[in-house]
Order: C-alpha cells, then structure tokens, then sequence
C-alpha cells in the first residue's frame, strides 16, 4: 500500500454533525467540544456554519460559538457558508478559513441551498471577492460529488467542470465530498487519477459519510492517489438534512485509530479524543456510531479464562 508519512484530520462533528441534532446543544457545551478536540491536537476545526438560522435553527449561534472558543494555536478555525451574507459573518466572527457549499447535483444544490448550481457558482464568486478582501483563504467542498440520492449518478466531467469553476474562483483546496456514501473506493480513485493531475497545486480533501460502511475504504484509496487531508466527525456525528438518507461522517476516533495503527501521523492525541467522544454523547444523550469508544484500541488485551495459561504450549 501506499500510505504517506502524515496526514491532516479536519474535524466537522460540531458542524456536520451537530446540524442534524433535533434537540439545541446550548452554546457553551458546542464550545466546550471544540476547545476539547483542539486539545487533543485538532489540527482543523469546522466549528460551525453561517447559513439561513430558518435552514439550520441548531447553528442560529454560530458567531457566538465563534467567539468563545479559546484559539489553540495550530488550530485552524473555519465555518461554512453557502454565500456572501454568510462569508462576512464569518469573516466579521474571524474564521482562520472559509469553507463553502455547492453541490455537483442540480436537485441536492436546489434541496440544499435553493439556487441551481450556477446560481450558488455566482455567489460563490462574491464569497471569492470578500474573501480575497480580508485575507482569508478558501476551500470549497462540492457535495453529492460521486452520486446524488435523487439523480443517482453523477458524471465525472460534470465534477469536473464544477471543480474547474471554483478553482477559477481561486479556491485553495476543494473537498470532494460523498453526503450520502454513495462512493466505492474504485470510484474514488477513478475520480482522483482523473482531477489532481489536471488541477495542480490544489489541495484535495477526501469528505466521506459512512452511510454504507465505505468510508475508511474509500480514504484508504484516496491516500493511494496523494490524498492527505480528510474530513471526520467525532463519534460519527453527522448527516445533511436535505440529503434523505444521509448518516454520520467516518468516525474521527475510528479513522484516526486505523491511521495510527498503520504508521501514519496525526498529531493528535487519540486517548484525549476518546474521552472527547464519551462527552459528545453525553451531550446528545444516545450512542454513537463509532466503534472505539466501545472496542477500545487495538492493543486491548482481556484476562485469559480460568485454566488456559497453564495449557499453552511453549513456544519452539
Ligand atoms: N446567514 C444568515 N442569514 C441568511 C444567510 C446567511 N448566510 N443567507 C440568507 N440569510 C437570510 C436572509 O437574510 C433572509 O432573511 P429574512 O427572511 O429575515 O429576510 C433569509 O435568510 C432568506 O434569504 P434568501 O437569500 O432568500 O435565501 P433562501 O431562503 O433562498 O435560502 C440559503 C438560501 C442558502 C440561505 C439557505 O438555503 C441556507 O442557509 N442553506 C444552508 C443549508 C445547509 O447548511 N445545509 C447543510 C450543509 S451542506
Ligand atoms: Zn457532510
């Protein structure tokens, strides 16, 4: 396999996954997560989104999240926004990065943002212009890039022409993102040997939901084309209200477990981060996905049954 040497975990459980909650988390527990997970060596954090609070009531306290958070150097702060109004509130709440929303399937962008794909392209344009006035730099995910659970297929030319778009706007990196796990990890790589060379210079985030038990395949793939960013979600929080179907992100603990466990670096303190999704449930009072918390890691041993230590062979 071809695995790198390190690689950078964007956590989204507190936006991702706290967008989906029916019940409000209140605003000090959402800023007690993310000052937790930065903690524990978070390199990135999308801490929340800045969107209609009528779309998405649970984030309605975006700025003051924003603004309550101790600022860990190392950290980078970011927030979604699907367009201009939400890219000066999050400029104004000063996010380290901003991270847009488009998606490359007319009838989820419509669902999602309720513009047509190129009508969310041209505000993204103006997200770009006030972006570029305040020095922030831009990532743009593109939802439903390997299907749509009301188109079905997505073509490849058709990701790529949108990919095309938003690195015109002068996106620094773009996350392909799978909303409803729909993507295989054929498809991703097919996908990849066909983008990160006609884009050079962008920064590829892999966005998977394991909504079908393929996430950590499909990053294993990723990683195999030069992959090294992806997005995760503390205890496999997670979920697009208007994407029916969609389920919980790759499970940050999970994936971070699995990178470790092979060799490959973090820099995050996987115990610290544990604990962090032992308090996440707590907060939303049910388990969740992820299987860490529950397995623990692997190097978990148990207590041999009665009689059996005597009866092992020894070892020639
Ligand atoms: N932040 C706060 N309020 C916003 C906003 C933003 N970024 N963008 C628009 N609004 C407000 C408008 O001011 C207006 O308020 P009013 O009713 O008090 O006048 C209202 O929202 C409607 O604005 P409009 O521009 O007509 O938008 P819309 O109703 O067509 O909704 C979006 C479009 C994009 C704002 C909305 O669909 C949205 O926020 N979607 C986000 C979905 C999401 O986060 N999905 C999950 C993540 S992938
Ligand atoms: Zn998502």
């Amino acid at each position: 396999m071809k695995l790198p040497k390190r690689v950078t975990i964007c956590e989204v459980g507190t936006r991702d996954g706290f967008q989906i909650e029916p019940e409000f988390i209140p605003t000090d527990q959402k800023i007690d997560v993310v000052n937790r997970l930065a903690s524990a060596g978070m390199p990135r954090i999308e801490v929340t989104s800045f969107v209609s609070p009528k779309a998405i009531p649970q984030l309605r306290d975006a700025a003051e999240v924003m603004a309550a958070i101790i600022r860990r150097p190392g950290t980078t702060y970011s927030a979604l926004v699907p367009n201009d109004k939400g890219a000066v509130r999050a400029v104004d709440a000063r996010v380290d990065e901003i991270h847009t929303v488009v998606s490359a399937s007319e009838s989820h962008n419509l669902a999602n943002v309720n513009m047509t794909i190129a009508e969310s392209l041209t505000k993204l344009g103006a997200v770009a212009e006030v972006a570029r006035r305040a020095g922030v730099p831009v990532v743009s995910g593109i939802s439903c890039s390997f299907g749509c659970p009301f188109e079905g297929d997505v073509p490849l030319a058709h990701l790529e022409s949108v990919v095309a778009r938003l690195v015109d706007l002068g996106a620094r990196g773009i996350g392909l993102a799978d909303t409803t796990g729909m993507a295989n990890p054929a498809q991703v790589g097919r996908a990849l040997e066909r983008l990160v060379p006609r884009f050079p210079g962008v920064e590829w985030t892999l966005h998977t939901h394991d909504t079908r038990a393929m996430a950590i395949p499909n990053i294993l793939a990723a990683m195999e084309y030069g992959v090294t960013h992806f997005d995760a979600s503390i205890g496999g929080l997670g979920g697009c209200p208007f994407a029916p179907g969609a389920s919980g992100n790759v499970c940050t603990e999970d994936l971070i477990h699995c990178l470790h466990a092979m060799g490959v670096e973090t820099g995050v303190d996987l115990d610290a981060l544990i604990e962090t999704a032992k308090r996440v449930q707590a907060i939303v009072g049910r388990g969740l996905p992820g299987q860490l918390v529950k397995a623990g890691k692997w190097d978990r041993r148990y207590p041999l049954p009665d009689g059996v230590r005597d009866r092992i062979p020894a070892r020639s």
